[in-house]
């Protein structure tokens, strides 16, 4: 049975954070993150070409687990439905936003980083939510204070805002994270700069430590 765009971004254990602000750096920057072994990303809707970068990626790299990040609106939700776009986080929780999600069957991560937040995603459904900004907000331990009361339901969380090399292993290795993610790995100053290089061995340097 096909694995659900939950279970492979689960399996993939990483997403690239990516901030594109000129569209010929799109396909050097995924090249170099799929050749260092990282083949899910979550492209912000931040930049003016933002939404042409998507087409592009899933033209030309099917295989891409692409997700958007910064979805902010049900527009946005039915366009990255439209164009064929496989999940979709935002920095916080909007129900209006995560009920158009489910409505049009688009995985959807909510950002939380309160027990309220949380409780409004799950009155949404959602079993899987983005912990936005993990590290500022107390990072793992505050996550596992939080999550605490919620252990009998099975809730999972993707850590972003300040994840890195150095504490991707300690999220990595508590059973409430569902994956990682951060910019850490294709920042925009290095995609700006055309360092593909440098993307590349970071993305190979996660890829070992969810290998090891
Ligand atoms: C996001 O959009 O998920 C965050 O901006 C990622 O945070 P980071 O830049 O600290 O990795």
């Amino acid at each position: 049975m096909a694995l659900e765009i939950s279970d492979k971004l689960n399996v993939a254990g990483v997403m690239a954070v990516l901030v594109i602000d000129r569209i010929e750096h799109t396909l050097p920057t995924i090249e170099s993150l799929l050749e260092g072994g990282v083949g899910a990303i979550e492209l912000t809707l931040r930049t003016p070409i933002a939404w042409e970068a998507a087409r592009l990626i899933k033209k030309t790299f099917p295989e891409v687990l692409l997700g958007l990040g910064t979805v902010l609106t049900t527009d946005q939700v039915r366009k990255a439905v439209d164009w064929g776009v496989d999940f979709a986080v935002a920095p916080g929780c909007n129900p209006k936003v995560i009920a158009e999600a489910h409505q049009q069957g688009l995985f959807f991560g909510p950002g939380v980083m309160t027990p309220t937040d949380i409780e409004m995603a799950l009155e949404q459904g959602c079993k899987v939510m983005k912990f936005f900004p993990a590290e500022t907000a107390g990072g793992l331990k505050h996550l596992q204070s939080m999550a605490a009361p919620y252990h009998f339901l099975g809730l999972q969380f993707i850590p972003l805002g300040g994840c890195n090399i150095g504490n991707a292993p300690m999220y990595l290795g508590s059973p409430l994270i569902h994956s990682i993610g951060g910019s850490w790995i294709a920042p925009q100053k290095l995609i700006q700069a055309q360092e593909w290089s440098q993307i590349k061995n970071n993305a190979a340097e996660i890829t070992r430590v969810i290998r090891e």
